[in-house]
């Protein structure tokens, strides 16, 4: 039987800040949030630009908030396929928007197609950028799964954009932490970011505890998460606290072939069961 898959909508987050949420099936009532957001500000900044699967859903949902004419800012966090997967699309339809990434997430992208030069500005970990009414922060997230990657945190609304950090499966279209059940949240939580981060393994407590503050230390009244759901009040120190606590801790071993099998044996009711090699 194939999954229904709840339609998903904007959520919104804070003033002018929209979560765009979309969501793959993983489970048994189980899905896997893939969310950008959206920042309506005097100058409206896309924040990444999701998945190619979701591509018609994800411009319907945008562009519910947003004139295209009217998108000033395009922010990347990183070059993973489900940030931007709809960027050159979206470079199209929004002529006045100026595209903020970096250098090496450049160099990464063009391997594949140019990005407009003249369109862009590069903006580094520490640094920000004006964006009308307000200014903009970029900063290394606490869970990363590439070396380009930069969370961005809105002094305006202190919401942070933590990109890949926080992941959690979710049971919908449900979009606030407190929906969530205690038990997937845990579960599914040690398993994401435990893949999204491997190199957890070898982190020095200490040093990573002084990283996670600094970021936390911002301020933050709501943190959204491209796989998770948002995170407000004591769910928030709770997040950092379970990711300090991976820092020097063995991975947590994703499924193996036996899910494989399984998968396949849904998918092909009737075929014959693998042969171990
Ligand atoms: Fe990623
Ligand atoms: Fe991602």
């Amino acid at each position: 039987m194939e999954t229904v898959v709840p339609t998903t909508s904007p959520y919104r987050i804070a003033g002018d800040t929209w979560l765009i949420p979309n969501i793959v099936p993983v489970g048994p009532g189980a899905f896997l949030p893939v969310n950008s957001m959206l920042i309506r500000g005097s100058e409206p900044i896309v924040v990444d630009t999701g998945a190619p699967i979701h591509r018609d859903h994800w411009f319907e949902q945008v562009f519910s908030l947003v004139d295209p004419e009217d998108v000033r800012w395009i922010f990347l966090s990183h070059d993973d396929g489900d940030h931007i997967g709809n960027l050159h699309e979206l470079l199209e339809l929004c002529p006045a928007a100026t595209l903020v990434a970096n250098f090496f997430l450049t160099e990464r992208m063009s391997l594949e197609r140019p990005l407009p030069l003249g369109r862009m500005r590069w903006v580094g970990p520490g640094e920000s950028f004006d964006a009308g009414d307000r200014r903009l922060h970029l900063m290394v997230p606490p869970i990363f799964d590439g070396p380009t990657t930069r969370g961005l945190y809105d002094e305006t609304t202190a919401v942070l954009w933590a990109v890949d950090s926080f992941a959690a499966m979710t049971p919908g279209a449900v979009h606030d932490v407190a929906d969530v059940p205690r038990e997937m949240f845990d579960e599914s939580f040690r398993l994401l970011n435990s893949l999204v981060s491997p190199w957890h393994q070898w982190l020095d407590p200490v040093r990573y505890r002084a990283h996670t503050e600094a970021v936390e230390g911002l301020g933050l009244l709501a943190v959204a998460s491209a796989h998770g759901p948002v995170l407000t009040g004591g769910a928030i120190p709770d997040a950092f606290e379970r990711v300090r606590a991976m820092a020097g801790r063995p991975i947590v071993a994703p499924p193996g072939q036996p899910l494989l099998d399984e998968l396949v044996a849904a998918a092909l009711p009737g075929a014959p069961a693998p042969v171990a090699a």
